[in-house]
């Protein structure tokens, strides 16, 4: 499903990225994690090409990407991104569109299809992640969690075969991140292929296929979570998991 060859990036003279190579099979699910500046979410944006790289390639969901991809790839890229869906941080859902219009939005555009359709398929996505009976609410009438979880069905919406998450728990309050957690278990049970940033440990340890710890723009361990948590090799891994369970 993802393939990663020498993947290399740099903001001038610093080297974000270093040479990444890896590869997820469909239906894996990959936590991603490591120190602050590691380059995490530069690996994600480069993966459906928020941003760009300087060298290697990248092939997701069918696309293939390289360097300097530029105008002449614009089709390319739109398509690609409706088959790679990404959830931030932030939801960065539009303030003055309802939750169902939030998750139609972006069907009946790209796909063009039918308003009745794209509703019936939001209703679906809006009830999966809990929240059938809010869809005519706006953002602002909707708690961080709830907007996190439309967030998440309205990348659903795009029938995405990968799903890219960076920290989607990380601006919530602690007891709204249960039922997001919970959204992307299911998700990952259901055989979505995912990356995922997280610091939530119960996520990397029991629901994850594979952990990538990421430190100075590499993938300095890969490995189940039996291997990469409860025996990390390297001090970064160790550092990182042992700060993270104190
Ligand atoms: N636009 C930019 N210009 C210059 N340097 C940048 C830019 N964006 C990111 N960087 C640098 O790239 C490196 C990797 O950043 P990245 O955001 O990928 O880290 P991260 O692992 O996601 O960190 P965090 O856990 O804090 O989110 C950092 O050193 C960062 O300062
Ligand atoms: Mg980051």
């Amino acid at each position: 499903m993802i393939s990663v060859r020498t993947l290399s990036k740099r903001h001038g003279d610093r080297k974000v990225l270093e040479g990444v190579s890896a590869d997820v099979a469909k239906g894996e699910t990959i936590a991603i994690v490591g120190p602050s500046g590691g380059g995490k979410s530069t690996l994600l944006r480069c993966l459906n090409y928020l941003e760009t790289f300087d060298e290697g390639s990248v092939e997701i969901a069918g696309f293939k990407l390289r360097p300097n991809m530029g105008r002449a790839d614009a089709q390319q890229l739109r398509d690609m991104r409706a088959r790679v869906g990404m959830v931030f941080q932030q939801f960065n859902l539009f303030p003055h569109l309802s939750a169902l219009d939030n998750i139609t939005l972006a069907p009946r555009i790209v796909k063009r299809e039918i308003k009745e359709k794209a509703q019936e398929r939001a209703l679906e996505l809006l009830a999966k992640v809990g929240l059938r009976d809010r869809a005519g609410a706006y953002p602002h009438e909707l708690s961080g969690g709830q907007q996190q979880r439309i967030a998440i069905a309205r990348a659903l919406a795009q029938q995405p075969d990968v799903m890219l998450f960076d920290e989607p728990t990380s601006a919530l309050d602690p007891e709204m991140r249960d039922d997001v957690m919970e959204v992307m278990k299911d998700l990952a049970k259901g055989g979505m292929t995912m990356l995922v940033v997280t610091h939530e440990m119960q996520f990397a340890h029991d629901i994850a296929s594979r952990v990538w710890v990421i430190d100075k723009g590499t993938i300095a361990e890969d490995g189940p979570p039996s291997q990469v948590v409860d025996a990390p090799k390297t001090e970064v891994a160790r550092e990182f998991f042992g700060r993270i369970r104190k």
